[in-house]
């Protein structure tokens, strides 16, 4: 599903050259539960904006699906990415004037419009996650919990090959922060593609695979039960 040959991401800080990523090579297979971890700085953000096509990399390849993503102009890149790819976020980003399940189109918007069938789906979710009595709640009448499985709903629109989340739980208190991993574990069962970044190791322990990055590396890749 996933294939990376050594992906380079370079930011220039004046004269300064970081190398966020410093050839990532990398495979992951679909239905996979893989935790990102790393300290600060390792180039796990970057990481995930990259796979995610929010940024292209300025080196190495990249196949999502079988596609060559480098290949694809910036116009073709944010199609993929809306048609395959779901985003989750630490701060949620959600559009705060627009409802939860308005938030929730959003994405299929872009993607190919909103039929009824595309709001019975949205209403679906947003009922399964437990936000049916929340549907026309604007995000800053939702708790931070609310917040996330909005995005979530969101991330799952469009039924995306992977659903890519940056340290989803970071803004959450720890009860909470079970439920949205709890959430993750579910849709992964249901053959959900998930990768996740995380600082705490008791998040990633939901995951059946760690990978820790170091200075834009790959220190460890290892499976767990
Ligand atoms: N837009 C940018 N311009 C310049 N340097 C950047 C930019 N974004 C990230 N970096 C640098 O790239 C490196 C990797 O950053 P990244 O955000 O991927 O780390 P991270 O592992 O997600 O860290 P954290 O755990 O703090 O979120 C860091 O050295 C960072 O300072
Ligand atoms: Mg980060």
């Amino acid at each position: 599903m996933i294939r990376t040959e050594g992906l380079l991401k370079v930011y220039r800080l004046g004269e300064e050259r970081i190398r966020a990523l410093d050839g990532i090579d990398l495979a992951i297979e679909a239905g996979e539960f893989v935790a990102v971890m790393g300290p600060s700085g390792s180039g796990k953000s970057t990481l995930m904006h990259v796979l995610g096509c929010l940024d292209s990399p300025d080196g190495g390849r990249y196949w999502l699906d079988g596609q060559e993503v480098a290949a694809l102009g910036d116009d073709e890149r944010s199609a993929l990415r809306a048609r395959r790819i779901g985003f989750v976020f630490q701060a949620f980003h959600l559009l705060p004037r627009l409802s939860a399940l308005d938030n929730v189109l959003l994405p299929a918007r872009y993607a190919g419009g909103i039929t009824p069938e595309v709001r019975d789906r949205a209403t679906a979710l947003l009922q399964r996650l437990g936000l049916g009595e929340r549907l026309h709640h604007r995000p800053n009448q939702l708790s931070g919990g609310q917040r996330q499985r909005v995005a979530i709903a969101r991330a799952l629109i469009n039924h995306p090959a992977v659903i890519f989340a940056d340290e989803p739980t970071g803004n959450l208190d720890s009860r909470t922060s079970r439920e949205i991993m709890t959430l993750f574990v579910e849709l992964n069962r249901e053959g959900q593609t998930v990768v996740l970044v995380t600082h705490e190791e008791d998040i990633a322990a939901h995951a059946r695979r760690i990978i820790v990055l170091r200075d834009g590396r790959i220190e460890s890749d290892r499976h767990v039960a």
